[in-house]
């Protein structure tokens, strides 16, 4: 059947969604030496589909597939291909099963001539003397599918996309009705990745399977029917790729400990901004929430609080605004003592806050944006003259906020609950940063925020920091501390039990330390 003369009712695998799997994989776990490649990896291909496979590199992409390949054996788990349960320690066996795959690196002979690798590969019609019914039956194959292959040209002759769809019609004259390919796309043109994927949908279109292995988001779009994500060795999920978009496969694939493209600027810090010594705090029964905290915040510099959730952050937190009674110890913003205070008193002394939880400190969700935007500042003469609101002048800095800060809102008297999470904390970092704060306590500033608007803040704290903003980042996620910190404590059990540097700390010691071990040997 000619691609093009595919008829509707048979096209596209939206069309046989009850196709039936092609190949199904239960509980696939492979092991090398200090690596759990795939962790109780299950997906399904079904006929007719094309499956992306996404995840970053070491994600475990390829040892899956060599798997399914036959060239390794798994320590568990069971391979089914249409329906049957299968057992595939070799290429041929998989060959013969159907399943065949074209690996990131060729394995043609640069001498020979196209038809002289497919006939000398090992096949179910070996023998060279076939050359010519090769020849003959390769230029069908091509032909077919439109593949663009000379079965006479000499392979070392050809490019990496041509050599490429020489891979593919060995594979297919071979009988393969399900082909996997290990991230073909990495040294195509842009036309090559273009025919390449008209020739995979045409594939599909006859009934076949693919199964497209990439970390590249983009190539997944118009592609493939569904995706499965798998990070760790493990699969995250699988979603059709109507229903999703590129920010929650990147999310995905990457985790919520991104590493982000972020440079840590240096700067040369200033003086001491906050000061913390000897501060303790007592829960309600007594017990004691924070034990003896002693740190400074210097002028542009970013200093971070590792540690796992509940070992004293809130109430570190509620300290420094002044909303607990602390049992000892003091705390001062630019030479102003603050503890005992207040939250006004901790804004007037220079204070800004990017609270944990947005939702119920950090905005007002029944309040327009405008009203979010402006609750610390309207006292302030600029936006109101004996008690009266100056409307015309907060809504022109309101305006130049959302700009600046790339808030998404259909209009700034619109309540703030009907703006997303990312657009919400880029209200309360617009409120915040652009006072000209002394000091930023930043406690978990990228809480549920995709990739984009994670750079974002990122972005954003650096700059204050660059302007010499002391930066008190509180986190649970071990990454946004490496990524962001200049120094940084490790909180456990209500103290410090270390202060380290960013750029040299060993995240592994680190983590151990958080996991309470004293000196970071495990
Ligand atoms: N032959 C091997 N021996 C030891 N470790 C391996 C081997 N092949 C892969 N790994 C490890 O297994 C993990 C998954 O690798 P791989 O399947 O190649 O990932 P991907 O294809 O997604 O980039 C990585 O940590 C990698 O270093
Ligand atoms: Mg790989």
């Amino acid at each position: 059947m000619e691609p093009s003369r595919v008829q509707p009712e048979t096209a596209g695998a939206a069309l046989h969604p009850e196709g039936g799997a092609a190949l199904r994989l239960t509980g696939i776990t492979k092991r090398f030496p200090g690596v759990l490649a795939n962790d109780a990896v299950s997906l399904d291909v079904r006929k007719g589909e094309i499956l992306g496979l996404l995840g970053e590199n070491g994600a475990g992409k390829s040892t899956l597939m060599n798997i399914v390949y036959g060239l390794y054996k798994p320590d568990g788990g069971e391979i089914e291909v249409n329906g049957s349960t299968v057992d595939i320690s070799s290429p041929q066996q998989a060959l013969e099963l159907g399943i065949g795959m074209v690996h990131q690196h060729f394995m043609l002979v640069p001498d020979m001539t196209v038809a002289e690798n497919i006939a000398l590969a090992p096949s179910l019609l070996p023998g060279l003397s076939r050359v010519k019914d090769v020849e003959r039956d390769v230029g069908e194959i091509s032909r077919r599918f439109r593949l663009d292959v000379d079965p006479g040209a000499v392979v070392e002759d050809l490019t990496v996309g041509a050599r490429q769809r020489v891979e593919i019609v060995k594979l297919l004259y071979r009988g393969a009705d399900l082909l996997i390919l290990d991230e073909p796309t990495a040294a195509l043109t842009p036309t090559e990745w273009h025919e390449l994927s008209r020739f995979l949908r045409s594939m599909a279109d006859d009934g076949r399977s693919i199964i497209f292995i990439t970390h590249k988001l983009d190539e997944l779009f118009g592609l493939v029917d569904r995706c499965t994500v798998l990070r760790d060795g493990r699969v995250v999920d699988t979603v059709n790729i109507a229903d999703t978009d590129k920010p929650s496969l990147a999310k995905m694939m990457v985790g919520r400990t991104v590493t982000l493209r972020v440079e840590r600027p240096i700067v040369e810090p200033g003086k001491p901004v906050l000061e913390v010594k000897g501060l303790s705090v007592a829960d309600e029964d007594g017990r004691r929430m924070l034990d003896d905290i002693a740190f400074q915040v210097r002028a542009g510099e970013v200093f971070g609080v590792a540690g796992v959730a509940g070992n004293g952050q809130d109430e570190l937190v509620q300290a420094l605004l002044g909303l607990v009674t602390t049992d000892s110890g003091e705390i001062w913003l630019h030479g102003e003592r603050i503890d005992d205070c207040s939250p006004q008193v901790f804004t007037a002394a220079g204070g800004a806050i990017v609270p944990e939880d947005r939702h119920h400190e950090g905005i007002a969700l029944e309040l327009s944006v405008l009203d979010n935007l402006l609750m610390k500042e309207y006292q302030s003469p600029r936006y109101s003259k004996r008690g009266v609101i100056d409307f015309n002048a907060s809504r022109k800095h309101a305006d130049e906020l959302i700009r600046h800060y790339q808030v998404r809102t259909a209009g700034v008297s619109l309540p703030a609950r009907q703006l997303s999470g990312g657009n919400q904390q880029k209200l309360v970092l617009a409120r915040e940063l652009s006072r000209d704060p002394r000091l930023v306590i930043a406690f978990q500033p990228t809480r549920g925020l995709d990739v984009g608007a994670i750079e974002f803040v990122y972005g954003q704290l650096n700059e204050r920091k660059k302007e010499g903003t002391a930066i008190l980042l509180i986190s649970y996620e071990l990454d946004e501390i490496f990524t962001m910190a200049d120094r940084f404590a490790v909180m456990v059990g209500g103290r410090f039990l270390e202060v380290l540097e960013g750029g040299q700390a060993d995240p592994e010691r680190v983590g151990l330390l958080m996991g309470g071990a004293e000196d970071g040997a495990p």
